[in-house]
């Protein structure tokens, strides 16, 4: 039975923190199995190990049919429709990349925050293992690059608060300095609890 894993939030240094490369796959398919249940618990579209407190390379991604016409649509109108695909990527690279797009993001780990200015390339080629340590590769575009380059991101400690560029990102933190605060202050509170479970 796959577990829901507690998700850590904005403020928690372990989402600042470049990931370690996965060398150990022995662990990996429970891992992976327990982030897609903790994804779909929380209705998001991809979950990075950062985000549940472990600082390795590796993410797990879903992908809709129609996802990008459903993330156009108003948020009654978007039934969780029929998943086309689920992928775990360990130790991935993006190394081919072209083309920009411009569109929304939030995060599991910045509930209830959402930009529309977060800037992606459109195509990316990313070669990764999967929880066996098989080499893979897939070529993605459109919605699903931009999950892959949001969750690879993640790995290297960078938001897409980050990604906002200069000139909006200063008035879109203060639009939000309440909430971030808020989150900043619970990621603390469960660190606390953490430590004196652990004694
Ligand atoms: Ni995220």
């Amino acid at each position: 039975m796959a577990e829901v894993l507690p998700v850590r939030l904005y403020g928690d240094p372990v989402l600042r923190r470049k990931a370690r490369p996965v060398q150990d796959f022995s662990d990996l398919e429970e891992l992976a199995e327990n982030m897609v249940e903790t994804m779909f618990e929380y209705g998001g579209v991809g979950l990075a190990a950062p985000q549940v407190g472990l600082s390795r390379r590796l993410f797990v991604a879903a992908e809709y049919e129609l996802e990008e016409e459903e993330a156009e649509a108003d948020e009654e109108e978007r039934p969780r429709s029929v998943l086309r695909n689920l992928y775990v990527m360990v130790n991935p690279r993006i190394t081919y990349r072209e083309g920009t797009q411009v569109g929304t993001e939030g995060c599991l780990s910045i509930p209830g925050v959402y930009s529309d200015d977060v800037p992606r390339n459109l195509q990316i080629r990313v070669e990764y293992q999967d929880v066996t340590g098989a080499p893979r590769t897939l070529e993605a575009e459109g919605y699903l690059a931009r999950v892959i380059q949001h969750e690879l991101d993640h790995l290297e400690g960078v938001l897409f608060l980050d990604r906002i560029p200069a000139e909006l990102r200063r008035a879109f933190l203060e639009e939000h300095r309440a909430e971030l605060a808020e989150m900043q202050r619970k990621a603390k509170a469960f660190l606390r609890e953490l430590q004196t479970e652990r004694g």
